[in-house]
C-alpha cells in the first residue's frame, strides 16, 4: 500500500461512504428534487450557521460562482498573493467572471494586513475597477487564520462597505486545531466556501454558505459554469456521511503531521507543520534523487525545494514511519 502525501484529496471513499452513496434516495437536483442534497444543503446551513447552502462539484467552481455573485463584471476582489483563487484556478475569475483580481501579499501567518488592503480599496471614479470584495482563505497552507484576526476583518468590510468571502476548503482543519465551532469561525463571512473532498474524505463536493438572496444568485452562476448536476444525491450522501463521521478525527491528522514533522527534524532537514500539512526544505541537487528513492519504496510525493506533505484518512501512524523510514534511509 502506497503511503500517498501528495494532497488530501487523494483519499478513497470508505466502505461506510460507499455504502452511504449506495442507498441514498435520489431525485434530479436542477428541479430542486433530490433529498439527499437537500438534506446536505441544510445540515450545513445549519452546522455553518448560514441561512442557505448549495452543493458545488468542486472548490473551484464553488469559489468562482461566490465571487461572481458578489461582484459584477468589471468589479475588483482583494485577495491574497497565496490565495488558491488567485493562483490555482486558471484565473477563473478574470477568464469566465471578468473581476479584477487585487492581490497583496499574505504575510507568513497567512493574514493580509488590513492597512494594505484599505489602500488597495479604490476610490470611487471611473478610472477605476469598483472594489467590491475581501477573500480570505482558512486553512492557508494549513495555517489557521486567528480568530481576533477574522474579527477584525468583519469590523472593516463593515465599515469599507465591502463583502467578505472564505475559501474555507479545510475550515474543519482550522475549527478542529483551534477547538471551536465551523460557526464560529465563519461568523463574519458573506460566504463560506468548504470542500467535503478535502481531508473529509468524500469524493467530490464542495458547499457555498450564504443567505438565501445569495445563494439564489450563485444558483444561477453554478448552471452558467456547467455545475448543476442531475441524481446529485449520490455525491450529497457521501458528504453527509463525511460531516458525520470525518470532523472529529481531522485531529488525528494533525497529530500525524506533527509526528512527520519530528521525525524530519530528527534528520537535521528544515521543517514547518500547520494542521495536516508538513513543508520541508529540500536541497536542490537532492529532490530528483529523493522522489526517485521515495518511489521505489512505496510512498508518493510532490518533488519541490518546499516539499509539501499532507496528512489525511488513508494514512495511519504506521504509515508516517514507513514514510520517515524511506526519508532515513535516503538522508
Ligand atoms: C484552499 C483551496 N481552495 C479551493 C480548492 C479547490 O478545490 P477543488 O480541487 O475541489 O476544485 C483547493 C484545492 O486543493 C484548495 O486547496
Amino acid at each position: 500500500m502506497i503511503v500517498d502525501l501528495r494532497s488530501d484529496t487523494v483519499t478513497r471513499p470508505s466502505e461506510g461512504m460507499r455504502r452511504a452513496m449506495m442507498e441514498a434516495p435520489l431525485g434530479d437536483d436542477v428541479f430542486g428534487d433530490d433529498p439527499t442534497v437537500n438534506l446536505l444543503q441544510e445540515r450545513a446551513a445549519e452546522i455553518f450557521g448560514f441561512e442557505a447552502a448549495l452543493l458545488f462539484p468542486s472548490g473551484t467552481q464553488s469559489n468562482l460562482a461566490a465571487l461572481m455573485s458578489h461582484c459584477q463584471r468589471g468589479d475588483e476582489v482583494i485577495l491574497g498573493q497565496e490565495a488558491h483563487s488567485y493562483r490555482y484556478e486558471a484565473g477563473g475569475l478574470a477568464v469566465l467572471g471578468s473581476i479584477q483580481p487585487q492581490a497583496i501579499a499574505n504575510r507568513p501567518d497567512g493574514t493580509l494586513d488590513l492597512a494594505e488592503v484599505e489602500a488597495a480599496i479604490k476610490p470611487d471614479d471611473p478610472h477605476f475597477a469598483q472594489t467590491r470584495l475581501l477573500a480570505l482563505e482558512n486553512t492557508i497552507s494549513g495555517r489557521v487564520l486567528p480568530q481576533s484576526y477574522l474579527a477584525k476583518a468583519a469590523d472593516f468590510v463593515k465599515r469599507k462597505n465591502l463583502s467578505l468571502h472564505l475559501d474555507g476548503a479545510r475550515i474543519f482543519n482550522a475549527a478542529i486545531h483551534a477547538n471551536v465551532k465551523v460557526r464560529d469561525l465563519c461568523a463574519g463571512f458573506d460566504s463560506v466556501s468548504a470542500c467535503l473532498s478535502k481531508g473529509l474524505g468524500a469524493p467530490a463536493g464542495t458547499v457555498l454558505l450564504g443567505k438565501k438572496e445569495f445563494i439564489q444568485k450563485a444558483r444561477r452562476a453554478r448552471k452558467i459554469l456547467g455545475g448543476a448536476m442531475r441524481q446529485a444525491g449520490v455525491i450529497a450522501a457521501a458528504g453527509l456521511y463525511a460531516l458525520e463521521n470525518n470532523v472529529g478525527r481531522l485531529a488525528q491528522d494533525h497529530r500525524n503531521a506533527e509526528l512527520l514533522a519530528e521525525g524530519l527534524q530528527q534528520l537535521n532537514l528544515p521543517v514547518e507543520q500547520y494542521t495536516n500539512m508538513v513543508f520541508v526544505r529540500i536541497a536542490p541537487h537532492k529532490i530528483q534523487g529523493l522522489a526517485e528513492h521515495l518511489k521505489k519504496n512505496d510512498v508518493a510525493i510532490l518533488p519541490g525545494p518546499r516539499m509539501r506533505l499532507v496528512t489525511h484518512l488513508d494514512v495511519d501512524a504506521a504509515g508516517i514511519d514507513r514514510a520517515l523510514d524511506a526519508f532515513g534511509r535516503y538522508f
